[in-house]
């Protein structure tokens, strides 16, 4: 097995897991599913779920990543030798390909729509947005060269390694994402639509939650947080004893659901303020954003920076789903960094290149009404990182048990951690409980 390297400061590993986090499924993907499914109602189960089942899920992944040193097959492979608990790593590996796959395709649209966004005939009198929209996304060639021109961004990040690559481009981009969220949102307080906007976003209406709603919201906070498929626990593989696990999964986890909210302070004043259906589905940020940028001044300067941030945010977490399957492929065939990376790069392209076609022409072959893409998408949020976090929850919590979780939360006492029979508890009966009854409800109802 390679020498493996840390991440070198504490400031580089949270902003590294924070990229992670901090992705499409907050500016994209939370804004959708929140119209779609009624807005504060969803959004306050959305933050339930984060607080008893995201962090918890956090938890035990931090704790088997740090504990072993290792990628998410060995890990498990290492901390329960000769049991089929490494098939959890496994599950994480194809979980991580299915959603590369519809990952690259968006993260591809954002880079096609920052470009566009900078030529200034994107603004003129008389654009349909919600037909150039289709009509790029339903192409055959532009949007799979974007995506492959997305992933060879990626491809370069994580072939430069943990430090120099992945650590860096963290300590880069973040705060520069941080710094257009702001300015954007600001600005989305001063639309026209504000008040409506807030109030779809803050005034609770429970009239409309079913189990679907509540499944939706926990996959979304799953998706949104990176947990379940092995992609924390690899890069808490790189953490050293000086991290506390405790810390950084809060950290995580709030700074996760404040850029989701402050996404959606972004977009749905936006929204109403054109009278599109916040229910619009994976398109709304594509086609409501230049809907809005093309009636200020200096549309162009504004459309640019919102899809800049966009970019960024899908650069940051597309190199953490791509590395924990990089992790796995480079130390279990002793292959470098660069090969591993490039034989991922060539599945999650031709993956993409599915799921960018089942848009368009491949449109007509669906499976219960849904195209490769959607399906993608649900069966990951809805049942593979849902699932992969129940058997994680329940490795550490029963398996390990709380000797390990005392030891590593503490950094073998280094840090006090308040709160141990909380997580223990959480993480034995809460997390597997809920997620295993939100499952069952939606498979009898
Ligand atoms: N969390 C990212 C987002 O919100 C997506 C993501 C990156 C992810 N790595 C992951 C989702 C691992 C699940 C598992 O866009």
């Amino acid at each position: 097995m390679q020498n493996r390297t840390n991440f070198a400061t504490k400031l580089g590993v949270i902003l590294a897991t924070v990229g992670s986090s901090v992705g499409l499924g907050n500016i994209w993907r939370f804004p959708f599913e929140a119209g779609r499914n009624g807005g504060s109602a969803f959004i306050l189960i959305y933050v339930g779920c984060v607080l008893l089942l995201g962090i918890p899920c956090i938890l035990a992944e931090f704790l088997v990543g740090r504990r072993s040193h290792a990628n998410p097959v060995e890990a498990f492979g290492k901390l329960a030798p000769r049991t089929p608990w490494y098939l959890v790593g496994l599950m994480g590996i194809f979980t991580g390909f299915c959603i590369n796959g519809f990952y690259c395709v968006v993260t591809g649209w954002t880079f096609s729509y920052f470009l566009t966004s900078l030529r200034g005939s994107f603004f003129e009198d008389g654009t349909d947005y919600s037909r150039f929209f289709t009509e790029f996304s339903t192409g055959t060639w532009q949007p799979i060269l974007w995506a492959v021109l997305a992933m060879l961004a990626v491809h370069w990040v994580v072939s430069r390694g943990v430090r120099k690559g992945i650590e860096m481009s963290g300590r880069i981009l973040m705060p520069v994402l941080f710094l257009l969220l702001l300015v954007l949102g600001v600005r989305g307080l001063f639309m026209p639509g504000a008040a409506e906007g807030l109030r779809f976003l803050f005034m609770p209406d429970f009239s409309g939650v079913t189990a679907t709603t509540v499944l939706s919201a926990l996959g979304q906070a799953f998706f949104s947080l990176s947990v379940g498929m092995g992609a924390l626990l690899t890069y808490s593989s790189y953490f050293s004893d000086e991290v506390s696990l405790e810390k950084t999964a809060y950290q995580v986890a709030g700074l996760d659901t404040l850029v989701a909210i402050l996404a959606g302070i972004v977009v749905f004043p936006a929204v109403f303020s054109f009278g599109i259906q916040p229910s619009a589905g994976p398109g709304l940020v594509f086609v409501t954003m230049p809907e809005v940028f093309a009636g200020m001044p200096l549309s162009n300067l504004w459309s640019s920076l919102f899809y800049l941030l966009l970019a960024i945010a899908a650069l940051t977490s597309s190199v953490s789903l791509h590395e924990a399957v990089v992790a796995f492929i480079s130390e279990h065939f002793e292959l470098s960094r660069r090969k591993a990376s490039l034989f991922v790069l060539m599945i999650v392209v031709c993956m993409g290149a599915l799921c960018s076609l089942s848009i368009g022409v491949l449109g007509k072959y669906t499976l219960g009404g849904r195209n490769f893409f959607d399906m993608l998408d649900f069966l990951t949020s809805a049942f593979l990182l849902p699932f992969g976090g129940l058997l994680t929850t329940l490795f550490v919590g029963w398996k390990l048990g709380p000797a390990s979780l005392q030891e590593e939360l503490s950094s073998h006492g280094r840090y006090r951690v308040r709160l141990i029979k909380v997580y223990l508890f959480l993480i034995r009966f809460v997390a597997p409980i809920c997620i295993l009854a939100i499952f069952l409800f939606n498979l009898l109802m």
